[in-house]
């Protein structure tokens, strides 16, 4: 059986702020796939992260795409912005959208690829009349708000449903897990359906960050393969 290799997208919210440039070099010479970027706002979320200078820092030494998970109210308002900053790809949650379908095409109008995030308690179901429009669904496995949260087990039924579904309908959304990912839960996620991991504070709490990036996106590969 072929063995799937995920995406990794490092959380950089749980990388030391004073050394930010570091981090990203870091990230730079690892084998991270994308850089995900949380934009908290203090109300949509019980917590505030960064923003625009700081996007466009890490933008300016990146290699790599950014993808950025906005936990913000009306997103609407500001994804001229996050673009222009230098996005890649652009989430927004379906909780947070009165007009989920209006936001997904104003992303791909800014020439990014446009996702959608489900809180833990938000069915996957809800995105039956969206699924083939976005190029990413990403499935929330903590509480947003916080890095460091324990990982929600019934993730893995909502990345298997959600699988079925993409496969039913011949859609070509990833699926992205974000929230407590570890090597403890990594390879159990893609097996599931999962294709790309967000992971924060199991790789910059490492004592070596690339080695732990590099576990990840190899959590899959049978050990008996050499
Ligand atoms: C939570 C954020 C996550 C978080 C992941 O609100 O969306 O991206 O930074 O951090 P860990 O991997 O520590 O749960
Ligand atoms: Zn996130």
């Amino acid at each position: 059986m072929q063995q799937k290799t995920p995406l990794v997208a490092p959380s950089i919210l749980a990388a030391d702020f004073g050394f930010l440039n570091q981090s990203v070099q870091m990230l730079n010479d690892s084998e991270a796939d994308w850089l995900h970027l949380d934009i908290m706002d203090g109300s949509f979320v019980p917590n505030f992260s960064f923003g625009f200078p700081v996007i466009e820092a890490i933008r300016k030494s990146s290699t790599k795409p950014l993808d950025v998970h906005l936990m913000i109210n009306e997103p609407d308002r500001y994804l001229q912005r996050f673009a222009q900053a230098g996005a890649h790809l652009i989430s927004v949650h379906y909780e947070a959208c009165t007009h989920l379908h209006r936001s997904i095409a104003a992303i791909k109008s800014l020439g990014c690829k446009a996702g959608v995030v489900l809180n833990p308690h938000t069915s996957v179901n809800l995105l039956d009349d969206i699924l083939t429009e976005v190029d990413l669904v990403l499935i929330m496995s903590v509480n947003p708000g916080f890095g460091g949260q324990r990982f929600i087990e019934n993730t893995y039924r909502k990345v298997r449903v959600l699988k079925e579904k993409l496969i039913a309908r011949n859609a070509s959304a990833l699926i992205e897990i974000d929230g407590g990912v570890d090597l403890q839960n990594a390879a159990a996620l893609v097996q599931a359906g999962a294709d790309v991991l967000v992971a924060g504070s199991s790789v910059f709490s490492a004592k070596e960050p690339a080695k732990a990036i590099s576990a990840l996106k190899h959590c899959n590969t049978s050990s008996t393969i050499v």
